[in-house]
């Protein structure tokens, strides 16, 4: 009979949750006990708990397998009556969204650190949901973090590893464990959600090619379930779709930067028609049309506005939202649709509020994420179904249809600007003297534009009444232009600023400049007031998206 051991632990300090889960390099999770730690501090935060189903499972990355085995022992020794697997310890964040919310389960632990690089000398991560699907909110992951700096001992039932490779009941100890397909109850909801049979219809009419990059990340097995198997997309449609431990030594992180081969496919002659990528854990999504990249707030705007005509849509949308970052481009759509448009802090879980409430329907970020009520989490693949349902609709090029909605709307040109492996105190101190001379702002002329205003944005949930602050500094130049900074809360080495630039643009004789050259003004601006490049001694940004 297994029995419960009791381990005495030391707690280390640096257990913080961020933007999302608890996010460190592989050889920091594998100190003694640091995994433990962190997952007894998250059931110590529920002690109702027990008796309950947890859902588990994680991209695959290196130490995936092996983290999935502690785990299972730990919630068996933690009170939990049924954990739900992923077939091999693997789920998509999505996914294990969507089944945490069909199986009415207590909670999931998803094990992924994102778009980061994996293998032994990537990254890792932990991330808890709570019983909507959704991330954990701030009070719940800094909870969980008061509670590991205190630990002192873990429970951990003693038991050989489970066989995980097939669907099927197993015991562990009191705890029954139910191994189920990763894919197929996600396949199931997007059936219900558009219309395939258009969307079989746009393969089998023989003139649409499409090429999907699963960047050897999760989602690829998903992919090809739902684009070649239940849509009948030739094989082939779905390139790097095998998951691999390192990621295929890629940056699962799917943009114009790392999803480099995907997007000279789509330059190249003979390029498909519509081009797609999802990152490490399946939540982001990168959408491109023949030699044309749609910016995820563009993507975001164009969903909402043709939402209508997809199935799972049609009957309206309650009301749309997106990170304060993310551009302004939404803001206009539901402006013409007449409904409510949310502003919130970076990071998924601000919107789950929103959509448990029924506020809001869609919702995105400009860092690749766009998402829906179907799950509570950013949705990679769904983003790429909602696109194809619509080019089956519309039978349009993607650049047609983006351009004509800039024809309606204006074009809001936007970049975003990454500053990596800083050293974190000047950045912190360059933010610092950026808050400080705020006041002073309004009214100045930068770079042919005036500052209307400038501040640190902060949030109060108009459901939950929680409020955030210090949430990034914001510099508007009216309805016209926009300039924000906040530091990074996903890195795991040194400190990352982000610089967003928008512009907005009415005029459609304007709408074919070069982003870089629009928005290049701005960044001056901006480069005048904070003195990034002086202080942060770089020339130019590291990654631009
Ligand atoms: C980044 C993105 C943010 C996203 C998060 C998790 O967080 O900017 O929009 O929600 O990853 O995917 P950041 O590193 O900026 O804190
Ligand atoms: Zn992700």
């Amino acid at each position: 009979m297994a029995s419960v051991r009791t381990v005495a632990t030391t707690p280390y300090p640096d257990q913080r949750p961020g933007t999302s889960g608890l996010r460190k390099r592989v050889r920091v999770f594998l100190q003694p006990n640091y995994l433990e730690n962190f997952v007894q501090a998250i059931f110590d935060a529920f002690p109702e708990r027990r008796g309950g189903t947890l859902v588990l499972g994680g991209d695959g990355r290196h130490h995936n397998a092996e983290a999935i085995q502690v785990i299972l022992r730990m919630a068996a020794a933690n009170g939990f009556e049924r954990v739900v697997v992923g077939r091999d310890g693997i789920l998509s964040t999505p996914a294990a969204s969507h089944l945490i919310r069909v199986r009415g389960a207590f909670g999931g632990i998803i094990l992924s650190a994102s778009h980061n690089p994996g293998g032994p000398e990537g990254d890792f991560g932990v991330k808890y949901n709570v019983g909507n699907g959704g991330p954990a909110p701030e009070a719940v992951t800094e909870r969980i973090w008061a509670i590991s700096r205190e630990l002192r001992e873990y429970r951990i039932l003693e038991a050989e590893d489970l066989p995980l490779g097939r669907p099927g009941e197993l015991r562990l100890g009191p705890m029954t464990v139910e191994v189920v397909d990763p894919v197929a109850d996600y396949a199931d909801l997007m059936e219900r959600l558009f219309d395939f049979d258009r969307m079989r219809a746009l393969f089998d009419s023989g003139l649409f090619r499409m090429r999907y990059d699963a960047m050897h990340a999760v989602t690829g097995p998903y992919a090809r379930e739902i684009l070649e198997r239940r849509l009948g997309a030739p094989p082939g449609t779905v390139v790097n779709g095998e998951p691999l431990p390192d990621f295929g030594g890629g940056h699962p992180d799917p943009n114009l930067v790392h999803a480099r081969a995907l997007v000279e496919a789509m330059h190249g002659r003979d390029a498909p028609d519509f081009g797609a990528a999802s990152d490490g854990d399946g939540d982001r999504n990168m959408i491109l049309g023949r030699r044309f990249f749609v910016t995820p707030s563009d993507s975001l705007a164009v969903l909402a506005a043709n939402a209508h005509r997809v199935p799972g849509y049609a009957r309206g949308l309650a009301g749309v939202a997106r990170s304060m970052p993310t551009s302004r481009a939404l803001d206009r759509v539901a402006a013409r649709l007449g409904i409510d448009c949310y502003e919130t802090p970076t990071g998924w879980k601000f919107f789950g509020s929103l959509l448990d409430a029924g506020r809001i329907t869609l919702c995105g970020e400009e860092s690749f994420g766009t998402g829906s009520d179907h799950v509570r989490e950013k949705d990679g693949l769904w983003a790429v179904l909602f696109w194809l349902n619509l080019l089956a609709v519309r039978r349009e090029p993607v650049e047609a249809i983006v351009r004509a909605h800039w024809r309606e709307h204006g074009r809001h040109y936007y970049q975003r600007h990454d500053y990596e492996g800083l050293d974190p105190d000047p950045a912190a101190a360059l933010l610092e003297d950026l808050r400080r001379a705020l006041p002073s702002l309004p009214g100045r002329r930068l770079g042919g534009l005036e500052v209307s205003a400038a501040d640190d944005f902060a949030y109060t949930d108009p459901v939950s009444g929680e409020r955030s602050e210090r949430q990034g500094i914001r510099i508007l130049f009216g309805e016209e232009a926009r300039a924000v900074l906040r530091l990074s809360g996903t890195g795991t080495a040194g400190a990352t600023l982000r610089l967003y630039l928008e512009r907005y643009e009415p005029d459609p004789a304007r709408h074919g400049l070069d982003p870089g050259e629009v928005l290049a003004p701005l960044a001056a601006a901006v480069d005048a007031i904070a003195g990034l490049r002086a202080r942060l001694g770089r020339e130019r940004p590291d990654v631009v998206t």
